[in-house]
């Protein structure tokens, strides 16, 4: 049988991962400041996590959720002290997109409303919900296309002001990642983010933080969507709440209260996704990553900016994006063959960098120093 071909494949075989390196069957070495796609928060294979997964796994790994599972609660508990949101309220599920899908019909039930309003160049999944508030044609299949979805201009306040003032009474909720991942490294400016706080208020909707990239200590504040000062309605989480162990998850505002049934999952919040989900947690707080994520972001970006050829340096903390030059198209391509350093892009011209939170002063040098050499050698060959 073959494999159904979804993306465009880099041939290399990882076959072993430590913090922010991995090894090839090879034997070769490479620097991930890539993070497979920010979902390496802790470093790869951090042993804490290893052996809350082992430890568990040794116990029970899945019984369904029609049963008491303490792990959940205490999972709630670690993330609603580290997040600063303690009296929110959490569902497990498994993926980014589930989580989107699951805060938009959250919001629908919440206040019988239908349309939601979301923005140029968002990326919040492939399900059918999400992915019609994706602002990318290629994506929605014609199953997905639906007139619910109001696409805005990112961060124009009067764009959404009218909005509100023409639909207001239709408007469910309103979508926003704090830092647009897949879109480029676009950050939400924070009037922006309390201009939808305060609309949602005035108009009765719901503000949907997606923090699936951006979340999870990656911007130096556990949600980015912190740094405008006000609070969202639900806040959705993925890919660095597990490092790479499956696990998903919203957590709602009290104000909106469960009805029995309406949201409900087969695999989300079992035993060994919230081992791991702890176990992640637990090194964030015993090793103070956020604060290594301040610094490290803060470095990355300085000597970033003292490299003439990368324009527009931006995003914060460790989700970092720059544009390159039309000769230094192939950048990530020569990065990775050339000098062993995984990083990401976003179209057409976009470098994104999403290393490990846990990333050392001496892996961000390397880094440097490789990218440095690399646009050297590609300058020469395009003279
Ligand atoms: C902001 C954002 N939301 C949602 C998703 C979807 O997550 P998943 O691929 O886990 O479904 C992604 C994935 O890249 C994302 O970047």
């Amino acid at each position: 049988m073959d494999l159904f071909k979804v993306y465009p494949i880099n041939n290399v075989n990882i076959v072993k991962a430590k913090g922010s390196y991995l090894w090839d069957d090879k034997g070769e070495q490479y620097l991930d400041m890539y993070g497979g796609h920010a979902v390496i928060s802790i470093g790869h294979t951090h042993p804490h996590w290893v052996q809350r997964i082992q430890e568990q796994l040794n116990k029970i790994a899945f019984y369904s959720n029609s049963i008491k599972i303490p792990l959940q609660e205490e999972l709630a508990d670690k993330l609603g002290k580290l997040s600063g949101k303690e009296d929110y309220q959490l569902f497990l599920c498994n993926s980014g997109a589930e989580a989107n899908e699951n805060a938009m019909k959250l919001a629908s039930f919440h206040n019988g409303r239908k349309k939601v309003v979301a923005f140029s160049k968002s990326f919040h999944g492939r399900t059918s919900l999400a992915v019609s508030a994706t602002d990318n044609k290629n994506y929605i299949a014609p199953v997905n296309e639906t007139d619910h979805v109001i696409f805005l201009p990112f961060n124009d306040e009067q764009a959404l002001e009218d909005c509100f003032k023409n639909h207001g009474d239709q408007i469910s909720s309103v979508i926003i990642e704090g830092i647009q991942g897949v879109g480029g490294i676009n950050v939400a400016e924070e009037d922006f983010l309390k201009k939808i706080r305060s609309l949602c208020d005035q108009y009765g909707a719901v503000y949907i933080a997606d923090s699936v990239q951006c979340g999870y200590g990656r911007s130096g504040k556990f949600f980015s969507h912190d740094f405008a000062g006000v609070k969202a309605d639900i806040y959705t989480m993925a890919k660095g709440m597990g490092n790479g162990f499956p696990v998903a998850g919203i957590i709602i505002a009290p104000h909106i209260q469960p009805k029995l049934f309406q949201l409900g999952t087969t695999f989300g919040g079992n035993h060994l996704a919230c081992a791991a989900a702890l176990g992640v947690l637990e090194v964030l707080e015993s090793e103070k990553l956020l604060g290594n994520v301040v610094m490290m972001g803060k470095y990355l970006k300085e000597e970033l900016n003292l490299i003439p050829e990368l324009k527009n340096v931006r995003g914060r903390g460790l989700m970092i994006g720059f544009d390159l030059p039309e000769q230094l198209k192939d950048l990530k391509k020569s990065l990775l063959q050339n000098q062993k350093i995984f990083t990401g892009e976003a179209k057409p011209n976009v470098i994104r960098l999403l290393p490990s939170l846990a990333l050392k002063k001496k892996d961000a040098e390397q880094f440097i120093e490789g990218i440095r050499e690399e646009i050297a050698s590609m300058s020469v060959q395009a003279v």
